[in-house]
């Protein structure tokens, strides 16, 4: 058994955290509170390949794994939630669809610009009438001629708005249901594709989150993905490995609220002394600790996983519940320890704390988590 990383894996640990403090950072509060996502960040992940971290070069990729790019998530969420989603949504939700039930052509076509960074990939299951229950999805998709038209909305798209290339999933064949559904790749500049309304947040709101509308929108047939019928495994499929990277996320979050409570906790003096001296701010800071690390391993472990050609659908599931409920609980405690401060936007505790909620939502909520991991061990 091996816990330490390689050192590609560092490297890239590096170079993400140099690049997260240096240029995603500085304007991370005043993006949020204009809830403005800014592309100039997404171009320079691009430039650094962090684009692609998990695609063959032959793709346009860099040919690292699924760790290092959970690295990655995480280093940027440390500082801004919203641009980890950024990263996550393109790669997990966009790319892995496409470069694993792709044809060369469309990975060429597709996944090579956005491993490249010039297009932004974003992914479209959630209807305003199926959260949870993703098979009563309604929006549909008639075959005519050589190509299908689809029609119907998406809610809740990361990245909505902003992507270039959205993968989506609607029914061919509307009397089946889940096995009647199947993935598109639809561009933005196709008729009868719009954007609709963008989603006031709570949280990552530099991220935009928007409908998405399909009129009467022509999708040719080679832009299908994968065989008609094959859709809603490749959906539940992408969300197996797409939880994983919300855990790495929420290993960020948690990590950046716990680095600011300790510096507060050592800085801040009452009673003539740092609050850290208290064991009522020092052991809440050790269990805040403790659960951050279990969470990292539990998503290490399940990026490993995937990286290595093994199983790991309950694995993620189990890395997203832990990690996003120790998110949302170290992110509360450190503004907690912050007091009065902690509650105002002069200190990064409450963006934090706002950011962590979604952690327990997206990519399947805490319940749909434990539905899933308790299906696989008890089947
Ligand atoms: N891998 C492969 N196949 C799978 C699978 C998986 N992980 N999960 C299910 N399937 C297959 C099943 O084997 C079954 O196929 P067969 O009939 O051939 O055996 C078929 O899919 C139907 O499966 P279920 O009967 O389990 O389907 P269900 O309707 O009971 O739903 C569910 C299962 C787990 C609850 C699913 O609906 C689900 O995951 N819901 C949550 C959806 C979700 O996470 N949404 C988030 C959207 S993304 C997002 O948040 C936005 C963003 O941009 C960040």
């Amino acid at each position: 058994m091996q816990f330490k990383l390689s050192e590609e894996h560092e490297m890239i640990r590096k170079m993400v955290r140099d690049f997260a403090r240096n240029e995603v950072a500085p304007t991370a509060a005043e993006r949020d509170e204009e809830e403005r996502f800014d592309r100039e960040i997404f171009d320079k992940m691009a430039e650094l390949g962090l684009t692609g971290i998990p695609w063959p070069e032959e793709y346009g990729g860099i040919g690292s794994d699924f760790l290092a790019y959970c690295i990655a998530v995480e280093e940027l969420s440390r500082v801004d939630a919203s641009t980890g989603v950024l990263l996550s949504a393109h790669t997990s939700l966009a790319g892995w669809p496409i470069y694993k039930f792709g044809s060369e052509e469309q990975k060429q076509t597709f996944l090579r610009p956005m491993a490249e960074g010039t297009k932004i990939g974003a992914y479209g299951l959630t209807e305003p009438g199926s959260g949870s229950d993703a098979g009563g999805m309604r929006t549909t998709a008639r075959l005519e001629g050589d190509h299908y038209v689809l029609n119907g909305s998406k809610i809740f798209i990361t990245n909505g708005g902003v992507a270039d290339i959205y993968v989506v999933f609607a029914l061919t064949d509307p009397s089946s249901k889940q096995k009647g559904t199947t993935a598109f790749i639809v561009e933005s500049d196709f008729p009868g594709f719009s954007v609709g309304k963008k989603e006031k947040k709570l949280g990552i709101r530099s991220s935009p989150t928007t409908e998405i509308i399909f009129e009467d929108c022509k999708v040719p047939i080679k832009n299908r993905l994968g065989a008609e019928g094959e859709g809603f495994k490749i959906a539940m499929m992408t969300l197996d490995g797409g939880r994983n990277g919300i855990a790495a996320q929420a290993v960020g979050i948690a990590q950046g609220a716990l680095d600011a409570a300790v510096d507060y906790a050592r800085e801040r003096q009452q009673f003539g002394k740092p609050i850290v001296a208290n064991q009522g701010i020092s052991f809440k800071l050790a269990d805040m600790a403790t659960n951050i690390e279990a969470s990292r391993l539990l998503t290490y472990q399940a990026a490993w996983l995937e990286s290595n050609g093994l199983p790991y659908g309950k694995e993620s599931a189990m890395s997203k519940l832990f990690a996003g409920d120790t998110a949302m609980k170290v992110t509360t405690e450190a503004v907690q320890v912050f007091g009065g401060y902690g509650y105002t936007k002069d200190y990064p505790v409450e963006r934090f704390m706002r950011d962590a909620k979604i952690t327990q939502i997206y990519e399947g909520t805490q319940e749909i988590q434990r539905l899933v991991i308790s299906r696989m061990i008890t089947k």
